[in-house]
């Protein structure tokens, strides 16, 4: 650690308990506490986002930046990049978050040739290598940033300038390389810019297979490597682009699976991302968590009042409740974790403003934990959810399941029932059964 900390008012943030009133305490995130067999911080593993925490300015398409931390003043941009590296390790050992993620050029500045952006790079990772030995903090994911410079206006693995492709393999290659290095459990893919702004200019079923073609590149030379982490996939429907191929989770899976690569990636789950899909966050980590693609989740939120990317703070406890249930459901993360990408909105210019935001966002998953582990030790709704369905536990049912069934024998069947009503789905004693637990 740098001998002038960036948070010396801060101390390390413990828990207290709901009645504290400390603003600067968990009051529900109590990381050793068992839960569900298992303690809190194994079913969290919460990680900082380098970009929204340490580089994240409050800058919106409307105006520039409102904060200037102290880490980002004065110096050289390897040297700020330096006080940077520093400031992210404090802030998170402070906060008793043990994971963090970055893209390469969150970390170290871009140079004017591939090569001395790869310099940058090296000597920043040699940086967190050792804070990361110094903390215990260990890397979630990296990934590359293929989608803030000019060359990728039209994207990266689906540029149409085969040249752009070619550099963006090129800085992928080296983002692998650094997040083995730092013993990254993940690497995720976000198609910044893979989509298209009009279909006038575009052959999408060629990007589509140039965006293939770059995965399965990628994954092979992962494993050449040595890097036996998981490779994510994070879905998005649109912004910047129009269009982004990576939908929602099941035109991911859709596509993972034509091109051979179902079984190679898994999918990273953003809740704003759902909702811009126009899903909720809990039906994303439904549909991935029930086809085995639930891999990591960048935790945030939108605002139902704004149609944009908002990356608020996680504080809805129905939505993390829904989460937590889906995770306690499908057995956990195992490489994954809760990823708080999101940022301080741009009227928190304080440093301090940071710990608030993680602190509720934290606390507000253990309230979600708390309230999934009561919900299933509770009985009743997944109760209700058996007995909706029990019609199909017959022997018939299986077999129709099974695919065993004709449509003949069903038919005659049919005839024999002749049903005229269905039972009640019983859905407002459910939401009231889920308000009592909350
Ligand atoms: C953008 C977004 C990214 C990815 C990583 O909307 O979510 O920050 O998580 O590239
Ligand atoms: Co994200």
């Amino acid at each position: 650690m740098p001998s002038t900390p960036y948070f010396p008012d801060v101390s390390p943030i413990r828990y207290e308990g709901p009645d504290s009133r400390n603003p600067l305490a968990f009051k529900h995130y109590d990381p050793e506490e068992v839960v569900a067999g298992k303690p809190m911080k194994e079913h969290m593993r919460f990680s900082v986002a380098y970009w929204h925490a340490m580089k994240g300015a409050g800058s919106d398409p409307f105006g520039v930046g409102t904060r200037v931390m102290p880490w980002d003043t004065g110096g050289s941009p390897i040297e700020a990049a330096e006080n940077t590296m520093h400031a992210m390790f404090e802030f998170t050992q402070k906060l008793g978050v043990p994971f963090w993620c970055f893209h390469d050029r969150d970390i170290a500045p871009e140079a004017d040739t591939l090569k001395e952006s790869n310099a940058n790079l090296d000597r920043l990772v040699k940086l967190a290598k050792g804070l990361q030995d110094e903390t215990g903090i260990q890397l979630l994911w990296g990934t590359a940033c293929l989608f803030i410079h000019p060359r990728y206006m039209a994207g990266a693995a689906t540029s149409p300038e085969l040249d752009v492709y070619v550099h963006a393999v090129a800085q992928v290659k080296k983002a692998l390389e650094v997040t083995h290095e730092l013993g990254g459990q993940g690497y995720t893919f976000w198609g910044g810019r893979e989509g298209y702004d009009t279909l006038l200019n575009t052959e999408m079923s060629r990007e589509l297979d140039h965006l293939a073609a770059f995965l399965s590149m990628a994954v092979d030379y992962g494993r050449e490597i040595g890097f036996k982490g998981s490779f994510y996939i994070e879905p998005k429907p649109k912004e910047p682009t129009t269009h982004q191929y990576d939908h929602d989770a099941s035109a991911c899976h859709a596509f993972l699976q034509k091109y051979g690569l179902a079984d190679k990636l898994m999918l990273n789950i953003e809740a704003n991302h759902a909702t811009l899909a126009g899903h909720s966050f809990h039906h994303e980590l439904e549909y991935a968590a029930s086809n085995g693609m639930l891999g990591s989740i960048d935790a945030n939120r939108g605002d139902s009042l704004l149609g944009w990317d908002t990356d608020q703070f996680p504080t809805n406890l129905y939505d993390t409740t829904m989460c937590m249930w889906t995770l306690l459901k499908h057995g956990g993360f195992t490489t994954g974790g809760l990823n708080f990408d999101a940022k301080l909105r741009r009227q928190s210019v304080d440093p301090v403003d940071l710990f608030h935001a993680h602190i509720g966002g934290m606390d507000a998953f253990a309230r979600g934990l708390k309230i999934a582990a009561k919900l299933m030790d509770d009985g009743r709704i997944p109760q209700q959810i058996a007995t909706r369905y029990a019609s199909w536990d017959s022997d018939l049912g299986r077999r129709i399941e099974s695919g065993k069934a004709t449509m003949a024998e069903l038919e005659t069947l049919a005839h024999e029932k002749n049903v005229a009503a269905a039972p009640s789905g019983r859905q407002e004693l459910i939401e009231n059964i889920l308000n009592e637990l909350i």
